[in-house]
């Protein structure tokens, strides 16, 4: 991975300064086996450990799910951070300061300015929580949650609290805890007076924003507070819920209520629950189901969505069953789209909602929507031929309207066909019919452009050896585990390697070995993970059984069979330019050719091999 920003010599001091294993075991027991450690894959779920990590080569691979890296790697996957985030983290474990680029001095003032915003969020959610436990203070606000069904556990498992009524509690409070004024307006926390404005009157130059209402703490990925958002007691009080403002340590369409709780049960079982609202959340979670989250009262958002799939491949939207709640699943097709995530509806029926549904249905019932929930994209469907078999065709076909120009739009032709076909059966309609309109239907104008790349590095998706060429795999294997001397690898020319994978890793081993045959596999496996699809395929074979009775008469044989059959690909490639010459009558280019062929053929004569292979379209 590049890091913007970032020197690569400070990359590289945290690489030599951490350790890989060290990293792991703050969330995977790892024991021995071998020069290698095993554990339990923190990304699937598992009975027995396929999860491997090298020290001596500081790279993890799991042979399960086929997710592999380096310490940064890991990081960003299991906590669902951002490189740089994954960078900093490290950074910090490492002592080593960073140092970014073309900024420095701004950094440091804005590195103090989240730790004193931090601070702040920290001091008022311990108050808002000791108010709610408070006998007194706390009464109708605990009187409300119980209502609710909240158990004392979920309640401080949050950590729920209560803002009371007065105006200016959470200003006292922060002002002896040493925050000055300029800070608390910055934090959002406390309201800033116009100086003629109605609260002017109240006293002093500023007041809480959160008054008489129940607190929801909402925690950065690293279960930091950054914010709140205030539940009002009595359906007088308006708005029902108040959030925190933006600040340039709190946006909405980054962040997910609970998930810094919920992110590790979601990545064990590579699936999500996003709900609406945070009590769903919190009844969810009571409930059992701990991979659930949600956003803040604002629409998904790509970044949500980057976030997400970050950690998890199948996402269900589980929001309210009525015409609100399909609306608001709808309109997030657009937004899964060609993500790779896989999206499906939890269907509710009208005025049931995910906290209410799981507080009277239970667990089991939920366990079931989620086996029955359809696609998004079926949903989607469903949802727009309710109800239209009475209708004229031209009707009918022009309610699918909006589903075909969806389709449109995805990568994925299996997906189209399937979608047409179906709907064409509900709509009883040909799928001749419906084709012939698809290739008419533009996208409308006006539309947000659909996202294709990504802004963040993409994380590594799983990836198996390609089948087929095990001399080529075997040869890569012994190379990487540093099996083989220099004057073996000085054997191995990348021409011989057609397996793309394969040839572009024994490229990279050229690039870092040195004379004495040492590869140096930290900067080699970080150069191959700045591709996300070729990194994994680097540290399986890195981590590979390598269970070969003699290294090295395996190797021998294996570059022999690697050998004759790179002269056969050269022979088969000359022949047919020999025939190509020979129609065209040029002579010289025939002699020229024929000495070629006679040449490598005695070359092959010559490879004494074991293995026997075909010789396709030889004279
Ligand atoms: P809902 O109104 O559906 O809330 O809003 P809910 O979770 O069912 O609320 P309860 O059960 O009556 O307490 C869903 C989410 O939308 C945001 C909040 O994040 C809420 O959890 N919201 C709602 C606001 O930000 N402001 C509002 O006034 C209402
Ligand atoms: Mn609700």
């Amino acid at each position: 991975m590049v890091g913007k920003g970032v020197p690569p010599e400070t990359l590289q001091q945290i690489r030599d300064r951490i350790d890989l294993i060290d990293v792991i075991s703050r969330s995977v027991t790892l024991t021995k086996t071998g020069q290698n450690y095993k554990g339990l894959c923190p990304f699937h779920s598992e009975k027995s450990p396929s999860f491997s990590v090298s020290p001596s080569r500081q790279v993890f691979h799991c042979f399960g799910c086929g997710v592999g890296g380096d310490a940064f790697t890991f990081l960003m996957k299991r906590e669902g951070l951002g490189f740089m985030e994954a960078v900093q983290e490290l950074a910090k474990l490492a002592s080593v300061p960073l140092i970014l680029e073309a900024r420095g001095g701004q950094d440091e003032k804005a590195h103090s300015r989240r730790e004193r915003y931090q601070h702040i969020h920290a001091v008022a959610a311990e108050w808002f929580h000791a108010n709610l436990t408070d006998p007194e203070r706390g009464k109708t606000a605990r009187r409300y949650l119980e209502q609710r069904g909240m158990t004392d556990e979920t309640i401080n498992m949050f950590g729920v609290g209560y803002a009371p009524a007065g105006w200016n509690g959470l200003l006292d409070k922060l002002e002896k805890s040493g925050v000055n004024r300029e800070e608390m307006f910055q934090s959002g926390l406390i309201v800033k007076k116009e100086e003629r404005s109605q609260e002017a009157k109240v006293g002093g130059q500023g007041y809480d924003r959160f008054r008489d209402r129940i607190m929801f703490p909402i925690s950065n990925h690293r279960g930091q507070v950054i914010a709140f958002g205030g539940r009002a007691l009595t359906d007088e009080q308006m708005p029902k819920y108040l959030n925190s403002p933006e600040t340039a340590l709190f946006a909405k369409g980054h962040t997910l209520y609970g998930f810094d709780k919920t992110r590790e049960a979601a990545s064990r079982l590579d699936r999500l629950v996003l709900v609406e609202g945070y009590f769903d959340v919190l009844a969810l979670f009571q409930a059992g189901v701990q991979h659930v989250a949600a956003p803040l009262g604002t629409a998904l958002t790509t970044d949500h969505v980057q976030t997400i799939r970050r950690i998890v491949k199948t996402v269900f939207l589980f929001f309210d069953g009525d015409a609100a709640g399909i609306r608001a699943a709808l309109r997030t097709l657009d937004l899964f789209l060609n993500t790779g995530l896989t999206v499906k509806v939890m269907e509710l029926s009208p005025g049931d909602d995910p906290d209410t549904y799981i507080r009277l249905q239970g667990i089991e019932a939920l366990t079931q929507l989620e086996a029955r929930a359809p696609t998004l994209l079926d949903f989607a469907i469903q949802a727009s031929l309710k109800d239209r078999k009475t209708e004229s065709i031209e009707d009918r076909v022009r309610c699918v309207d909006e589903i075909l120009r969806i389709l449109q739009k995805t990568n994925n032709p299996i997906e189209k066909e399937e979608r047409i076909q179906l709907v064409s059966e509900r709509l009883g309609i040909r799928v001749q019919t419906l084709m012939d309109r698809y290739p008419m239907l533009r996208a409308k104008p006006n539309r947000a452009p659909i996202r294709t790349q990504d802004p963040q590095p993409k994380l590594a998706t799983p990836q198996r050896l390609p089948k087929g060429s095990p001399e080529e795999r075997d040869i890569v294997i012994l190379a990487l585990q540093g099996v083989l001397s220099f004057q073996h690898i000085q054997q191995l020319r990348s021409e011989m390697f057609r397996v793309p994978q394969y040839r572009k890793t024994i490229e990279l081993i050229f690039e870092h070995v040195d004379a004495e045959g040492r590869i140096d596999m930290e900067s080699l496996c970080a150069d191959a993970l700045q591709d996300p699809e070729f990194g994994p395929v680097v540290t399986q074979l890195t981590l590979a059984d390598s269970h070969f009775d003699d290294h090295l008469s395996h190797f021998q044989e294996c570059l022999a069979t690697l050998e004759r059959q790179h002269i056969q690909h050269s022979l088969n490639e000359l022949i047919s330019q020999l025939r190509v010459a020979e129609q065209g009558d040029q002579s010289d280019d025939v002699q020229g050719l024929m000495e070629k062929i006679n040449e490598l053929r005695g070359k092959k004569a010559a490879l004494t091999t074991t293995l026997p292979i075909a010789k396709p379209g030889e004279p």
